[in-house]
């Protein structure tokens, strides 16, 4: 196992340029199945979470090739059933389930399991699908779906934690191919969700309201093959920004998108962290000291749950005292114990964790729970003074681009080495 050897206290400078979206390339990358014509998707980060994706599409009988951030997919002929081993090592696998219930009709998707970071049912996807008049059976830890034929309907998907992203795309691309109108109510609005529905769009399906909680989707007969750009990754973005600010640096983000990152942006402004946009690109350096401010994760256009790690390193080192609360996973807060080795003070209290901010850190060797809880580790070891070694990261390489060779660019003194 690899982990980074980060020497800290060294204020990141230059610019960066910002990926493709990860959770936009994994709904994507599934909805090429929806058609026997080719597809290429270009801007696919490439990441073990997009490879992993590309697998997938194999495995059920699709060619496909991942080369320099595009990605090739020709589905002719599929299957409809998805193993195990394969849906187990990523829960974004399960948005296969709503292209292959579109075109095949049928699906037998493993069910993904939990995480680290809560429990992630799929109940709400399950109902988007049976509404669409699928039979739904879930044996032997499978999901079987099926039905003679889709019909559009009125599906509310809220659920306890709000809308489902997720399942707001796998509602929304079993439905491009059902007869008749489907109005999906309480969608998630998030920019992956519209990029979904722009390539499905570009594929000639017909949806309109993608973005707004009320998505209709008219179903067509076939889709056909079409070409598509993923939008740039906010969340890589957002993690930018706070290393600027955590650092002290000053950090150019090109690529960005400024409108897709307003929460994100916003509550830096008030920690004092300055974000400007510089024609195409955003600027993010210190505006005065560092800020304690409160932040709730909701959903979007609130203040983004994989955002909320990175946030939490940063109001670690802001004299006060902050709030995080988190409203969407209800164990989010691994990070918590692994940033109180470095030296933050920070406690639990049901779904807030209170930052007494403003202690400096001092390197340690820390252990990497999830993605964006790696993410918040090395952005306080490069706050930090000392040595912090952040174990683990294959998590980090789920969904971060060649993250360490990017922070190097900007001055940071981090390496990959082998954990012993
Ligand atoms: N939920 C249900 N029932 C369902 C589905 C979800 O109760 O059927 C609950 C979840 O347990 C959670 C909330 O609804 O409390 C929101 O979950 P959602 O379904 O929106 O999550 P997801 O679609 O499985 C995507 C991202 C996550 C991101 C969440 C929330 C991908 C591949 N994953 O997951 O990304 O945190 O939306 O924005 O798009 C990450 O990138 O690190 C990551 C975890």
């Amino acid at each position: 196992m690899e982990s980074f050897l980060i020497k800290g206290g060294v204020p990141l400078h230059g610019e960066v340029t910002i990926s493709g979206s990860k959770n936009a390339a994994l709904p994507i990358l599934a909805a090429t199945l929806l058609t026997d014509e080719p597809c290429v998707i270009r801007r696919v980060p490439d990441l073990s979470d997009t490879r992993f994706m590309v697998k997938i599409l194999e495995s059920l009988g699709a060619t496909a090739r991942f080369a320099d951030g595009t990605v090739k997919v020709h589905a002719r002929k599929i299957k409809g059933y998805a193993d195990y081993e394969l849906v187990r090592k990523m829960r974004g696998s399960i948005c296969i389930a709503g292209p292959l219930l579109g075109r095949l009709h049928k699906a037998r998707v493993s069910l993904p399991g939990g995480c680290i970071i809560g429990a992630r049912p799929i109940n709400l996807h399950l109902k988007g699908f049976a509404s669409l008049g699928a039979t739904i059976k879930i044996e032997g830890g499978y999901v079987d779906a099926a039905a003679k034929k889709l019909v559009g309907n009125s599906v509310f998907l809220g659920g306890r934690a709000g809308p489902t992203v997720l399942g707001t795309a796998n509602v929304m691309m079993a439905a491009t191919l059902a007869d008749g109108v489907t109005v999906i109510e309480s969608a998630a609005c998030e920019p992956e969700v519209v990029d979904l529905a722009v390539f499905l769009n570009a594929m000639g399906a017909q949806i309109t309201g993608a973005g707004s909680p009320t998505i209709t989707v008219t179903g067509v007969a076939k889709l056909h093959g079409a070409e598509h750009e993923v939008i740039p990754d906010r969340v890589e973005a957002a993690t930018f920004l706070i290393a600027a600010g955590a650092t002290d640096g000053e950090v150019t983000l090109k690529g960005a998108r400024a409108d897709h990152l307003r929460a994100v942006i916003d509550k830096l402004n008030e920690a004092g962290v300055a974000v400007e946009r510089a024609g195409a690109h955003l600027v993010a350096r210190r505006r005065t000291r560092l800020k304690p401010v409160d932040v709730t994760t909701l959903p979007y256009a609130g203040f983004p749950t994989d955002v909320q790690a990175q946030m939490m390193s940063l109001l670690a080192l802001a004299p006060g005292i902050s709030i995080i609360t988190e409203r969407i996973f209800e164990s989010r807060f691994m990070h918590v114990s692994e940033l109180a080795r470095l030296g933050a003070d920070i406690e639990i209290e049901g779904p807030s964790a209170i930052v007494k901010g403003g202690r400096a850190l001092s390197g340690a060797p820390v252990m990497a729970s999830d993605l964006r809880a790696s993410a918040a580790l090395v952005i306080a070891g490069m706050a930090a003074k000392g040595s912090t070694q952040v174990n683990r990261i294959y998590h980090l390489d789920r969904g971060y681009e060649r993250m360490d060779l990017k922070l190097q660019k900007l001055g940071a003194r981090i390496g990959r080495i082998e954990e012993k």
